[in-house]
């Protein structure tokens, strides 16, 4: 039996290289690996919580599907789909609603920020709640536990809420009989984080130091520019640890980092080596963005893959919803 694999993506602009190399390179992996049936869907009912406006849905949620496409899923292998394309995700909310305590939601951190950013404004604790985040987890278990999945590849700020669909599953189980696989996280740990480009650590949208995977020739060169380095005279030695070389590294070859660490130690120019960081991400990127700006031109044929995928999920869906519903006592 294969193991399912499940993870959700939110609709939340636009993608830069530290989710490429965190989230979406490791999502394409493990969909490449026979041993696995993969399901990615855009979890547009779980971005409603945080997008209010409606145009703003509707293009993330076209943007994100085009990106994941343009940057190699292949939609065959994996069932893509639209969450809220899938309603019997809500219908398994509601059943799980019924197993979760109120307590274990309350434990939730995305929660608890709320409250306590409430609480030191002097607000009522619940000010910034609403009923679509203090029911978040749950929504996420029922995505997960509708597609009988074994693993979930996520970042380390989601693994609270694996833990709870795991927490959820078990709850269910026991009331009812054995209904639904438990799941577990699945945290690549292979490339840790990626560098912004003005050298914190991690490259973040909330940072404003990203480098988007789509980004023109000309904004990536503009943006590899402005990366920040060191005061060191152009024929000096310079040291690898450098936000410049991190980012060479992860798009090289183990040739191409040898040479290019030797350049460094022999005195290159930031500027040569910006040059060559240039040419090397755009060799690896270009491909990725004439795919993107294909499917920009062609929304019909997003649409109808997601609308593929979403009927795919939709069958799988449904034998889950029956099983639950029987166990029960609904049917
Ligand atoms: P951002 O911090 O830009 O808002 P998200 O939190 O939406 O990014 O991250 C989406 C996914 O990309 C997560 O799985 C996360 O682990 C991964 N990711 C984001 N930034 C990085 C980074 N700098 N390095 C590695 N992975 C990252
Ligand atoms: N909550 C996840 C995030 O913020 C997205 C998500 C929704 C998800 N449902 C999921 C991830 C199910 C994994 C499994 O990134």
């Amino acid at each position: 039996m294969k193991q399912v694999v499940l993870t959700g993506i939110k609709p939340t602009g636009i993608l830069h290289i530290g989710n490429y190399f965190g989230a979406i390179k490791p999502g394409i992996e493990l969909a490449n690996n026979p041993d696995y049936d993969c399901y990615y869907f855009i979890a547009d009912y779980h971005a409603l919580n945080i997008i209010k406006d409606k145009q703003t849905l509707k293009d993330n949620t076209f943007e994100m599907a085009a990106s994941w496409l343009a940057c190699g899923i292949d939609p065959k292998r994996v069932v893509f789909y639209q969450q809220s394309k899938v309603p019997e995700v809500t219908e398994l909310n509601w059943l799980l609603s019924n197993v979760t305590s109120k307590g274990l939601m309350n434990r939730a951190h995305a929660y608890k920020a709320m409250v306590e950013k409430a609480e030191a404004n002097g607000d009522d604790p619940d000010a910034y709640v609403n009923m679509g985040l203090f029911n978040y987890p749950i929504l996420m278990a029922a995505d997960i536990l509708l597609f009988n999945t074994k693993l979930v590849p996520i970042g380390q700020d989601q693994k609270q809420h694996v833990e709870m669909a795991r927490d959820i599953a078990k709850a269910f189980n026991k009331r009812y009989g054995y209904t639904f696989v438990v799941p577990q996280d699945l945290i690549s740990e292979g490339v840790g984080l990626i560098p912004g480009t003005d050298g914190q650590n991690k490259m973040s949208k909330s940072h404003n130091n990203i480098i988007p995977i789509f980004a023109t020739e000309q904004e990536l060169k503009k943006l590899i520019s402005a990366i920040k380095t060191d005061s060191s005279l152009p024929t000096e030695p310079k040291s690898t640890d450098c936000a410049l070389f991190n980012l060479y590294k992860l798009f090289a070859t183990e040739e191409q980092r040898a040479a290019m660490a030797k350049r460094y130690a022999e005195g290159i120019s930031w500027a040569d080596a910006k040059a060559a960081l240039f040419e090397l991400i755009n060799n690896y990127l270009s491909p990725m963005r004439e795919k993107y700006n294909y499917y920009k031109a062609h929304p019909e044929v997003v649409k109808q893959i997601l609308a593929e995928g979403s009927q795919r999920a939709r069958a799988v869906a449904k034998e889950t919803i029956k099983r639950a519903r029987l166990a029960m006592g609904l049917d």
